[in-house]
């Protein structure tokens, strides 16, 4: 029997699928060990469960957020009995005050923290070069459709770089394909921004210079997630696309030019932007890692560099090395990939990891418009976890990520 204040199932919002049973409980040494019938065991500590208790005097109904204080459970805490309910629940009863916590098996499995489960979470992402075929959905099944949106934010996660066509070319248009994601990140240059040359331009992009191969608003702590550059007119000469994954470069880097890695990933170098109503200065490791040791997000622009003015003299001379070697592997032919956008193109890529750049054009030979927005990765992360739990809910075949051919 559930107690009466058991209202709740999990303490989420999500749908958990049962696909293992439990066939084995006990409790020692501070720990709930559960054995599933494929084998696998979880072990969880009590205090980690007993903070997890569905229960609707430990998580609201309404919010699903915590209300229990994790301060008021004595660290002695104990289960005093472990129970498999008929449907194969799990019921502890604890020692403070005898609480019964109920705990859905489906979302016990999908939380364990074993060895076994973590690295069924870690999931590395391939990196590429200028031999990767860049993916390329239709605009309209990446609306309508969930399993063609899936396929396509789970390029966009695991490449950093996707394309979109047949893409209407109305004014606009980048906002409704960025909120089938999430919401917008507005910055200074507004919450949509149009590339095209300005006579009052306050940034290179507004200029028909060509641009090298660079990540957007390294001044920023935070530099934009997702960028979106949807192609409305490119009728100009020129104003060929580039893009570069850093996170490749750095794997080659690392291996070939040990010492050069290990300045750029150490060495704080600063940005600044030059507009002369807002000044943004930030300063990080060009290649910034993460505590695995993995690349987080690089941090390139030759046009931001800001004076070097954060580092001992002696260093100075090492960090020009190291940056200009960075630079010179950007301009290597074998980590580019050349793309000429035509009107109705959308691409997205991962701005923290994926570098863009386009070459000169000349505006006296056409006109060349660009619509684009920024967003940050957790709108993406968010928008792959809400189409998996709507598939879970739906019941329907899991859902299966776009892999590169
Ligand atoms: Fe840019």
């Amino acid at each position: 029997m559930l107690s009466t204040y058991q209202e709740l199932e999990t303490p989420d919002f999500d749908t958990w699928i049962i696909s293992h049973d439990i066939v084995g409980k006990n409790f020692a040494d501070g720990q709930i060990s559960l054995t599933w019938h494929d084998g696998k065991i979880s072990n969880f500590h009590y205090l980690w469960l007993r903070e997890h208790c569905p229960c609707s005097l430990c998580h609201s109904d309404v919010t699903r957020e915590q209300i229990l204080d994790v301060l008021t459970l004595p660290n002695d805490l104990v289960p005093v009995s472990l129970e498999l309910t008929e449907n194969g629940y799990l019921v502890v009863i604890w020692s403070d005050g005898h609480h019964k916590s109920i705990y859905h098996p489906g979302w016990l499995r999908a939380n364990s923290y074993d060895d076994w489960a973590r690295q069924d979470q870690h999931h590395k992402k391939p990196t590429w070069d200028a031999s990767f075929s860049l993916p390329i959905f239709e605009y309209e099944a990446v609306m309508e459709d969930d399993r063609s949106c899936y396929k396509w934010l789970s390029a966009l996660d695991r490449y950093g770089l996707v394309m979109l066509k047949n893409v209407p070319t109305d004014l606009g248009t980048v906002g409704s394909v960025a909120s089938r994601i999430g919401y917008v990140k507005s910055s200074n240059f507004g919450e949509l921004f149009e590339v095209e040359t300005k006579p009052d331009a306050d940034s290179n992009a507004y200029l028909s210079v060509g641009l090298p191969l660079h990540t957007d608003l390294p001044t920023r702590e935070i530099q934009p997630g997702l960028q979106f550059l949807h192609c409305l007119i490119n009728d100009a000469d020129g104003g060929e696309s580039i893009f570069a994954d850093t996170f490749h470069i750095a794997k080659v880097l690392e291996r070939e030019q040990p010492s050069i890695y290990e300045l750029i990933t150490r060495l704080k170098f600063p940005f600044s932007n030059r507009a002369d109503y807002r000044d943004y200065r930030f300063a990080a490791p060009l290649i910034e890692l993460d505590r695995d040791g993995a690349p987080l997000e690089a941090r390139v622009n030759t046009f931001l560099h800001a004076p070097i003015t954060n580092m001992p003299h002696e260093c100075v001379p090492k960090a020009y090395e190291a940056r200009n070697a960075l630079l010179k592997a950007t301009l290597e032919d074998r980590f580019r990939l050349y793309h000429r956008l035509q009107a109705g193109e959308m691409v997205i890529f991962d701005n923290r990891r994926v570098l863009h750049a386009r070459t000169e054009f000349f505006p006296n030979t056409g006109a060349r418009k660009l619509q684009g927005c920024y967003m940050d990765r957790d709108e993406l992360k968010s928008a792959i976890r809400m189409l998996e739990r709507a598939n879970r809910q739906r019941g329907e075949e899991p859902l299966s990520p776009y892999v590169s051919p």
